[in-house]
């Protein structure tokens, strides 16, 4: 993918399996140039081999639950199937799948139902999103999901994972630039 395409989102980094490739070096998963700016249990982002090896514990263990997640899909019509899981500052992982409907708009986009899920269970702040889907290349979430989570975590970081093991990062706030935001409802006027 170019990496200047304005028509297409820009992915921080790719990754295949564990190993991260940023900026053309390889890395491993969660290594600190791909933090999200999010706040991390305690506090903020330890540094460190040991911090590190944690976060690539955690994103692996984020991502089989969206995998996991993708086969309870229940997509019928478009055959899409997808599963995303929301890893909350608390440690908690939330997941869904997409879930469609005869009557088409009443269907679900995986990462909106985890995000209610979440929100349902008092979490409202989160590190990591991860989105399973059976494309043969990662996918970006879609519009109306990017703007939902964007209420709960501009900075979100994002991984996009297949069955077969290739996956992509993104970051919430370069999907969605210029959002509207809680503070664009304010009705002052100037
Ligand atoms: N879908 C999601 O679950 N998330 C997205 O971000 C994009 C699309 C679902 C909706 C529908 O069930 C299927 O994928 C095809 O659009």
């Amino acid at each position: 993918m170019a990496r200047h395409d304005v028509s297409r989102p820009r992915p921080l980094i790719s990754f295949y399996g564990d190993l991260v490739k940023v900026a053309g070096k390889t890395t491993r998963i969660g290594g600190g140039a791909d933090s999200a700016g999010t706040e991390g249990r305690g506090g903020g982002r330890q540094g460190g081999a040991k911090a590190a090896a944690e976060r690539d514990h955690e994103t692996q263990a984020v991502r089989d639950r969206a995998l996991a997640a993708m086969d309870r899909a229940y997509a019928p019509y478009s055959k899409f199937y997808v599963g995303a899981a929301l890893l909350g500052t608390d440690g908690s992982i939330t997941e869904a799948c997409n879930v469609e409907n005869a009557a088409f708009p009443a269907g679900t986009c995986a990462e909106r139902a985890a995000l209610a899920s979440a929100i349902a269970r008092g979490v409202r702040t989160f590190r990591l999103l991860a989105i399973a889907t059976s494309a043969g290349e990662p996918t970006p979430p879609c519009g109306m999901c990017r703007q939902a989570l964007i209420e709960f975590c501009p900075e979100l970081e994002i991984v996009s994972v297949t069955r077969s093991g290739k996956g992509t990062r993104f970051r919430l706030s370069e999907l969605l630039p210029n959002a509207f935001s809680p503070r664009s409802l304010d009705r002052s006027t100037d």
